[in-house]
């Protein structure tokens, strides 16, 4: 079991200024930032970056929202962090998600959902290494 995760904070979030308030959900948590930075996807990098949902009839729409704006991309640290964080942000439709989720309190709807958390060890190290190299990350 990994104790690393990646994340961004999505256009939508950015664009409301909720990043510093949910940052702040990630470390009263106890998620330790051990990578950040504030970058702009390019459609291109947005779409390889969600490259696994290219059949999928949202991608397109998906792909234009996650290069609209500033995002915020981070590896974070915890103990079990992946499952640990998947319960922090909650489903991926905010109505469906639990009270005290990040979703919950952030989210607008199922696309434009605040942030983005790894579903697996194997890809949060996969994303983590498209954002970061070794020099941006503490080891
Ligand atoms: O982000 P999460 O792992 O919870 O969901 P996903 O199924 O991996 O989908 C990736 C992202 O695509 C979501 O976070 C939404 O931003 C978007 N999405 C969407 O726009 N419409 C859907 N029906 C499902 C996902
Ligand atoms: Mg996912």
């Amino acid at each position: 079991m990994s104790n690393r995760t990646f994340t961004m904070i999505k256009p939508d979030a950015m664009e409301k200024g909720y990043a510093g308030q949910i940052i702040d959900r990630f470390e009263k948590e106890g998620f330790k930032l051990v990578a950040l930075k504030l970058t702009k996807l390019s459609p291109e990098k947005a779409g390889e970056f969600y490259a696994i949902h290219k059949e999928r009839p949202f991608y397109n729409d998906l792909v234009a929202y996650m290069s609209r704006g500033p995002i915020i991309a981070a590896i974070l640290e915890k103990e079990n962090a992946v499952t640990s964080f998947r319960e922090l942000i909650g489903a991926t439709n905010p109505v469906n998600a639990a009270e005290g989720t990040i979703r919950k309190e952030f989210a607008v709807s199922i696309e434009e959902n605040a942030v983005h958390g790894s579903d697996s060890d194997e890809n949060a190290a996969i994303e983590g290494d498209f954002f970061f190299n070794a020099f941006e990350r503490v080891i």
